[in-house]
C-alpha cells in the first residue's frame, strides 16, 4: 500500500514512521512533512494543509490507499469530508464529528446529554455577564475559549483578578480571534491528569495505553502552558480500575453520542482526563491524535498501525496488542522563548543514535543542514525497562547534544517516580 499522512509535526512524524514499519506498506508520504522525516525515508511534498483540491490531487496522482489527518485544524475545515466526496479512503473524522474538540460548548453539551463526567461549568457569550459569574463562583477557576487556540486558550485562573483579565484577553481584546467570542467557565479541578486515546469506528472503542502529557514550559508544572513539553506511558500511578472507569464512562458514551446524533466518529479519540477523589472527570476531547503522547503511545504498539488501520476502515474488528511491560517516554526540545516569540534559524544535528529515537516537528532544510523553523523542535524518546531507565536513555542522549539555543524540560516522568 501507499499511505499519505497529512500534517508536519512530531506525531506525523511517530505515525508515518510506524505506518513505514510495516511490511504492508510500499511508500509513506508525509505532506507537507518535514525534512527531519525525509532522512528516514518518509517522503514528503510542499503542499498547504488549506489547499484541499491539491492534497486530494496528491492522494490521486500517487494511489494512495488511505490517508490518515494529523492536525486538528485541517479535519475542522473538512479536509476528511472533502475526501469522502472524492471517493477517497480517509481514517479521521468528518467537520461535524470534530467540533467535540473545536467547540467547548459543543463538548459540554454532548458530555450532559451522555451523563459524561466532568466539571460543572456555564457557557458565556457576554462579557459582563462572565464577569459576574467569575465574581459569584470565586477562584481558583478555569477559563476556556469555545473554539481551537493550539492549546493556550485555558487559563486556570488562582484569583478572581487573574479570570477576569483572562475574559477581557478572550473576549474584549479577541486575543484568540473568533476562537473566544464564546467562553466556557468551569469549576477547577483537582487531581492527577492522564490522556486516553482510543481507535474509534462509530460505536467501537479500542482504547490506546494512556499517557501523561505535561503542559507547561518549566519544571514542576511552572509557567505558560505549550502544546505539550514531553510525555510517557503507561502512568503506573493511575489505576487500572480507573482507566477503565474512563473507558466506560467517556470514551464509550463519547463515541455512542456521536453516533446517535448522526455525525458518527471515525478516528483517534482523545480524552484529557483528571483523575478525582469522585472518580475520572473529562477536561477535553481531541478528535485527533495528542502531540507529543503518540510519539511514546505508537511505540508501545505491538501490532501492525497499518493492518489496525485498515481493518476499521472496512469496519472490521482489528487486533491490536500492546506491550504489557516497560515504559516509553519522550522530551520535546524546542527554540527558547517558545511558547511566545521564539528564535528561528538554530542549526539543528542529532545524528545517529543507539538507544533513542528522534522525531522531528519544526525543522527546514538549507544547504543539506537542518534548522529549527517553528516552537517544538524535535522529541527525543526512548523505551526502558521502568521510567528510570527510559529517563536516563533519554537525558543522556540531550546531553550529548548541543542545545544551547534551545530549552527542554529535566523532569519528564518524574511524577511517576514520586508515588
Ligand atoms: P486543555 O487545553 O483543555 O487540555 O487545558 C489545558 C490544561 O488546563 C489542562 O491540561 C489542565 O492542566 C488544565 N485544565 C483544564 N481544565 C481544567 C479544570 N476544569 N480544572 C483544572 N485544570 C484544568
Ligand atoms: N498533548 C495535548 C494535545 O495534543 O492536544
Amino acid at each position: 500500500m501507499k499511505l499519505l499522512v497529512i500534517g508536519s509535526g512530531g506525531r506525523e512524524h511517530a505515525i508515518a514512521s510506524k505506518l513505514n514499519q510495516s511490511p504492508l506498506t510500499e511508500k509513506v508520504y508525509c505532506v507537507p512533512g518535514n525534512p527531519g522525516m525525509a532522512l528516514e525515508g518518509i517522503f514528503t511534498a510542499d503542499i498547504s494543509l488549506t489547499d484541499h483540491e491539491k492534497l486530494m490531487q496528491f492522494a490521486v496522482d500517487h494511489e494512495i490507499e488511505w490517508t490518515i489527518i494529523g492536525p486538528e485544524v485541517p479535519l475542522f475545515n473538512g479536509l476528511a469530508d472533502d475526501f469522502h466526496k472524492n471517493g477517497l479512503r480517509v481514517f479521521g473524522p468528518s467537520k461535524a464529528a470534530t467540533l467535540i474538540e473545536a467547540s467547548k460548548a459543543f463538548a459540554k453539551e454532548l458530555m450532559d446529554q451522555q451523563q459524561i463526567p466532568t466539571a460543572a461549568y456555564q457557557v458565556f457569550s457576554d462579557y459582563q455577564d462572565a464577569c459576574r459569574y467569575v465574581e459569584k463562583q470565586g477562584a481558583p477557576i478555569v477559563i476556556k475559549a469555545d473554539g481551537l487556540a493550539s492549546g493556550k486558550g485555558v487559563v486556570v485562573a488562582q484569583t478572581v483578578l487573574e479570570a477576569q483579565i483572562a475574559l477581557k484577553e478572550m473576549m474584549q481584546d479577541h486575543k484568540f480571534g473568533q476562537s473566544a467570542s464564546q467562553v466556557v467557565i468551569e469549576e477547577c479541578l483537582v487531581g492527577e491528569e492522564f490522556s486516553l486515546m482510543a481507535f474509534v469506528n462509530g460505536e467501537e472503542v479500542y482504547p490506546m495505553p494512556i499517557s501523561q502529557d505535561h503542559k507547561r514550559l518549566l519544571e514542576n508544572d511552572q509557567g505558560p502552558n505549550t502544546g505539550g513539553m514531553g510525555a510517557y506511558s503507561p502512568v503506573p500511578h493511575i489505576s487500572a480500575s480507573i482507566v477503565d472507569e474512563a473507558i466506560r464512562k467517556i470514551l464509550i458514551p463519547a463515541a455512542k453520542g456521536l453516533a446517535d446524533s448522526q455525525t458518527p466518529f471515525t478516528g483517534v479519540l482523545y480524552a484529557g482526563i483528571i483523575s478525582t477523589d469522585a472518580g475520572p472527570k473529562t477536561i477535553e476531547f481531541n478528535a485527533r491524535f495528542g502531540d507529543p503522547e503518540t510519539q511514546v503511545v505508537l511505540n508501545r504498539l505491538e501490532s501492525d498501525l497499518a493492518q489496525v488501520i485498515t481493518d476499521l476502515l472496512e469496519d472490521k474488528k482489528p487486533n491490536i496488542n500492546w506491550k504489557k511491560s516497560g515504559v516509553d517516554l519522550g522530551v520535546v526540545v524546542a527554540a527558547k522563548g517558545y511558547p511566545a516569540t521564539y528564535a528561528v534559524d538554530i542549526p539543528i544535528h542529532v545524528g545517529q543514535m543507539e538507544e533513542t529515537t528522534v522525531y522531528y516537528a519544526g525543522v527546514k532544510e538549507m544547504a543539506n543542514a537542518l534548522y529549527s523553523n517553528g516552537g517544538r523542535v524535535y522529541l527525543i524518546e526512548a523505551q526502558g525497562s521502568d521510567i528510570l531507565d527510559a529517563q536516563r536513555k533519554v537525558y543522556n542522549q540531550l546531553m550529548q547534544l548541543d542545545t544551547k539555543q534551545l530549552v527542554y524540560r529535566k523532569d519528564i516522568g518524574d511524577k511517576a517516580k514520586r508515588r
